[in-house]
């Protein structure tokens, strides 16, 4: 184990660090540090080798933070960069001034700079860090790490695996190509022509045959929508996004995927099969050829375990909203008006504007002199009605606050919680929830691209 190797990327006082699935993973309970580095590094994703490659990190993903349910956490962030940067915990309901948002929640951090950032979880659940300034840029490279909140009881899995999916952009010189295209900028967004998970090609884990697995798909690339399709066995979706699924969610085949976007969390328990060498191998569900994501194979003599055996999660305290008093405000997402390249601040242009919410291209990461998408007064109940006029997808987040899907006009969504919807070609959904946190929340797409592009704003609680 490269163990040194690691600890000068992350480390803690505190932690117990581990290593899981060629993951490191660092418990911050107390006093944490994290810190992000530009090295030059040359390592394989999977058969193929990348040489040269500037990577900002070491050849694994950023740690896997854990947290523990209403615990504060503390964690002082270095910029080890060139390049300014923040972190946002996507998905976290936090005191505003910990969000990371630049411009709108603190300044950007220089290179050598510390910021600590510290708040309590109040749910428990699979979330994920990366940074809001430079994101573009920064992402593309990989600073995308997940952040487990553990739940305050046990649920009593043999295995928890973390998955980080992402795909990245290399070319054949080993290279990262361009981050993004203006043709995906201005489109679908820039896809990557590299899967993978926690940072390698087709891994395989050995899991212990016959146990209770907890595998949380976080999807943490740039722009691609994944189409997970499972094996067949005995196991279900417990969480999505976060939070405990109320409304049950179909396990997923290669003809019926499920679609998780960037940004969007799935968490799921599976009983593995009694005999050894096993395997099972989980899969994106795209073109004649599927790609495999991942792969598990059973060892050892079985451990007997049984999906009964495991209670629900529990539900997290997010206030359900009132729905018939609630407000309904609307906000379109589509083309920009003009093409005015936005000021970022030190937080960097992509030097295109191609989309808009309300009409009004956004910066993306510095958002002064602009007003809120929509101001909302705190307590009260809202439904959003997102209307998508393009024939793209867009994942849009909101952050800070956590909603429910109420109504779709193409299909019937699942009402699970969540803070990332995925809006479908020309789809209007309406969400609903309590703007129960007050500041200003960043409301944006996160295909990055269009993020950067203008498909960004904030709404205020006050
Ligand atoms: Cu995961 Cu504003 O982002
Ligand atoms: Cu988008």
């Amino acid at each position: 184990m490269k163990v040194s190797r690691r600890q000068m990327v992350a480390g803690t006082a505190a932690i117990a660090a581990s290593f899981v699935g060629g993951v490191w993973s660092m418990r911050a309970q107390g006093a944490s540090t994290l810190e992000f580095r530009s090295r030059e590094t040359s390592y394989a994703f999977g058969a193929r080798p990348t040489h040269g490659l500037v990577s900002l990190l070491d050849g694994a993903p950023p740690p896997v933070i854990r947290l523990r349910q209403g615990q504060p956490a503390l964690i002082n962030f270095t910029n080890g960069l060139e390049d300014y940067s923040t972190i946002h915990w996507h998905g976290i309901r936090l005191p505003n001034a910990m969000d990371g948002v630049p411009y709108l929640t603190q300044f950007p951090i220089a290179k050598g700079q510390t910021f600590s950032y510290n708040y309590t979880p109040p749910d428990g659940g699979t979330y994920w860090y990366h940074p809001h300034c430079m994101t573009m840029r920064q992402m593309a490279h990989g600073l995308t790490g997940l952040l487990i909140v553990e739940e305050a009881e046990d649920p009593g899995f043999d295995l928890d695996l973390p998955l980080n999916l992402k795909d990245f952009r290399i070319g054949e010189d080993g290279q990262l190509l361009d981050y993004f295209t203006p043709r995906g900028a201005a489109r679908g967004g820039t896809l990557g022509n590299t899967l993978t998970t926690n940072w390698q090609v087709e891994p395989t884990y050995d899991v212990p045959a016959g146990g209770l697995l907890r595998l949380r798909f976080v999807v943490t690339g740039t722009a691609r929508t994944y189409r997970l399709a499972f094996p067949e066995a005995d196991g279900r979706i417990i969480a999505w996004d976060g939070h405990p699924v109320e409304e049950q969610i179909a396990w997923p085949s290669l003809r019926e995927p499920l679609f998780v976007s960037a940004g969007q969390r799935v968490d799921v328990a599976i009983r593995v099969p009694d005999e050894e060498g096993a395997e099972l191998s989980f899969f994106n569900a795209f073109g004649g050829n599927p790609p495999e994501l991942v792969r598990l194979r059973t060892i050892g003599s079985s451990l007997g375990r049984d999906l009964a055996e495991l209670k629900p999660l529990p539900r997290n305290p997010v206030a359900e909203p009132d729905l018939a008093n609630a407000e309904l405000r609307e906000l379109v997402f589509g083309w920009a008006p003009d093409d005015a390249v936005p000021d970022n601040g030190l937080c960097g242009t992509l030097g295109y504007t191609f989309w808009s919410i309300d009409r009004k291209p956004w910066p993306g990461d510095a958002v002064e002199n602009a007003g809120p998408v929509a101001d909302l007064k705190l307590g009260k109940s809202y439904v959003l009605r997102l209307r998508n006029e393009s024939p793209n997808l867009h994942p849009i987040h909101l952050h800070g606050l956590t909603f429910k899907p109420i109504r779709s006009n193409q299909r019937s969504l699942p009402k699970n919680w969540t803070d990332t919807i995925l809006l479908q070609k020309n789809e209007v959904v309406d969400i609903a929830f309590v703007a129960d946190n007050p500041g200003d929340w960043a409301f944006h797409c996160h295909i990055i691209e269009h993020q950067k592009t203008g498909l960004a704003g904030y709404v205020r609680v006050s």
